[in-house]
């Protein structure tokens, strides 16, 4: 079934829930036989940003690339979900305006459960100084100044959040009748 590309953009500190949520939304949205793809951090910078690392510049190039593919996919009718920390509203706002029907979804957590779940142990190193430029530790994070959708992982369960996000795409008449 035909129907219109867009990217849904996860935004949040690690360990927020983005790559969760967006492989949850993509599982529900690949059962209306739509085209999806999956952009994620931690893949992604096994690939084709291999060579970046994480001072601002670095996470502003990661991002570029990311939103020239995103941009690409998106015109040609898929469904595009993206999670990455992107932490900074100027190039969250340079991907809204290169990619059509860019949707932001803030992962909205505290650092605290976020530095409680610290899932791949890396917030206790960036605490020890043994990572550094580690977002919410040593480096910001911009809460998003205009996001479309907004989930609080610290307060709903995972189903709930995802819920919210359908819910959100169905409004927008995202999803197939
Ligand atoms: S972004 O800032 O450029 O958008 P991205 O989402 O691609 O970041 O990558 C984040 C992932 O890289 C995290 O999930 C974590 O596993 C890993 N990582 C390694 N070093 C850092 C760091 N200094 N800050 C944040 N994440 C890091």
């Amino acid at each position: 079934m035909e129907h219109t590309g867009f990217t849904l953009w996860f935004t949040g500190l690690a360990c927020s829930g983005k790559t969760v949520l967006a492989n949850g939304v993509a599982e529900e949205l690949k059962k209306y036989n739509m085209k999806v793809e999956r952009l994620d951090g931690d893949i992604v910078r096994k690939s084709l940003t291999k060579d970046l690392g994480f001072t601002e510049k670095d996470r502003n190039k990661n991002i570029e690339r990311v939103t020239f593919v995103a941009k690409l996919l998106t015109r040609n009718g898929v469904a595009v979900l993206a999670s990455f920390i992107s932490p900074y509203n100027k190039i969250r706002e340079f991907s809204r305006s290169e990619i059509s029907n860019y949707i932001l979804v803030y992962v909205k957590c505290s650092l605290k459960e976020c530095e409680e779940r610290d899932v791949k142990g890396m917030y206790k190193k960036a605490r020890a100084g043994e990572i550094k430029n580690f977002t919410g530790i040593d480096h910001p994070f911009e809460e998003p100044n205009n996001p479309d959708i907004i989930v609080e992982t610290d307060k709903q369960t995972i189903e709930e959040s995802k819920q919210i996000i359908l819910n959100a795409l169905d409004n927008l008449g995202y999803l197939p009748i």
